[in-house]
């Protein structure tokens, strides 16, 4: 059944305007950075719950701290449709990674609300509390409740100033026992849309404004620690040091060669810290995170076998003690089929040809798909740049993703 919805021209601006809005909830003054639980994470939470409201929405808070809005369908209660992405960012992040996705929705919702036309199913936009896993070190938070799949004992997990999630979920206004409450029944969700934009170069190489994702791919994190010994940057001779930072560079370097040679892997180490950090002395401990991902999960789980093992080696050549802590787990996702071919659809006949292509970044899409049958649609980026202040999209892109997304709503079926 389609119900033939004409979205209007001024979608791209009214997302725009929301995006640069959202990007003043910065925890830096320098940049954009809005981790879970901030107080930005509130402003951000209470902006687009009012921005809900204004388009037709009952809006609530859940019990994780996702921000979640609903129109009804042609009759209360329906089961629903669910768009949405993050709120919460990386360091020194762009503005489109995540928040593009929750203010696309909103501004489909506000149209519907517009055209006063209600469809066979509710729709829900979300904002997901936390996918970049940037305080706790573990992704999908919001995602991972709202299916049920929330491992209570990262509550007691703390961040980088000793805050346990615990703690700072009831600063928040949260109750922590009560996360549970956060899971979702199955029966009342019918699908789960993502848009997002790419964070990679294929579509604006091959000139085209969006694309349809096949797969997302799987990921693993971890925390490891070295603890040598500390000492005198003089007197200690080179043969006698148990240099953590050394055994580091060898680990940095291991993760480099082996992801390298892998099969569409890649690895990265994107924090270190090193203790005590003068120029002379020789650093006794250090911490650093690394990131590894596959498309494929036997490649992943091969590639982070031999990086432990080399690591393991280094460490133990060197004196240094090495612990290696899992911080974050998850394995490769497809897209469900039929949604594919529905957003397939959707391009089509907003005039664009189909390109699919998978995911190497990681999603709330992925989350979702084990409990619902997920799709996304992505947006071009400029330079393919993303987890950057430079990221950026056009005005015309945003309005291309928003048209998608209507002609999507308008075709989606489940009478079958
Ligand atoms: C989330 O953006 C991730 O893939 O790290
Ligand atoms: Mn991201
Ligand atoms: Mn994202």
């Amino acid at each position: 059944m389609t119900h033939d919805l004409t979205p209007s021209d001024s979608l791209g601006g009214a997302i725009m305007s929301q995006i640069e809005q959202l990007a003043t909830y910065s925890e830096l003054a320098n940049g954009l950075s809005r981790r879970y639980l901030s107080p930005e994470h509130r402003k951000a939470n209470d902006q687009v719950g009012d921005w809900m409201q204004s388009a037709g929405m009952n809006v609530r808070q859940d019990e994780i701290g996702n921000i979640i809005g609903r129109y009804e369908g042609t009759s209360e209660g329906l089961p629903a449709v669910m768009i949405g992405s993050h709120l919460d960012t990386v360091v020194m992040a762009g503005k489109y990674d995540g928040m593009l996705g929750v203010t696309t929705g909103i501004a489909c919702v506000e149209e519907l609300n517009r055209q006063g036309k209600r469809l066979p199913f509710a729709i829900e936009i979300i904002g997901f509390a936390d996918e970049e896993g940037v305080r706790f070190q573990s992704t999908y938070l919001g995602s991972r409740a709202l299916t049920g799949n929330f491992d209570t004992a990262l509550l007691e997990r703390k961040d980088e100033h000793g805050i346990t999630m615990a703690q700072a979920m009831t600063e928040f206004g949260l109750d922590p026992l009560r996360v549970g409450d956060a899971a979702r029944q199955k029966k009342d969700i019918l699908a789960y849309l993502e848009l997002h934009i790419e964070q990679g170069p294929v579509l604006e190489s091959e000139n085209l404004p969006v694309g349809v994702v096949t797969s997302i791919a799987g990921a693993n994190r971890m925390l490891i620690t070295l603890e040598g010994v500390a000492g005198h940057a003089g007197t200690v001779p080179m043969g006698m040091r148990q240099d953590a930072l050394a055994v580091a560079a060898e680990c940095i370097l291991a993760v480099e060669t082996v992801c390298s040679e892998g099969d569409n892997v890649v690895g990265t180490v994107g924090k270190l810290t090193t203790e005590p950090g003068a120029v002379n002395v020789i650093p006794g401990d250090v911490q650093f995170t690394l990131d590894l991902r596959a498309a494929k999960d036997e490649n992943r789980i091969k590639a982070l076998e031999k990086v432990s093992r080399l690591m393991v080696e280094a460490a133990r050549r060197r004196g240094v003690k090495l612990t290696l802590e899992n911080t974050h787990q998850a394995v490769s996702v497809p897209c469900d089929d039929n949604i594919m071919n529905f957003i397939d659809q959707a391009i089509t006949e907003s005039g664009w040809p189909v390109r699919r292509l998978p995911s190497g970044a990681g999603h709330d899409a992925a989350a979702m798909a084990e409990m619902v049958p997920a799709g996304m649609l992505f947006i071009r980026c400029k330079d393919g740049i993303s987890h950057s202040p430079a990221e950026d999209i056009t005005i015309e892109d945003a309005l291309a993703g928003a048209r998608v997304m209507f002609k999507l709503l308008s075709n989606l079926d489940f009478s079958s």
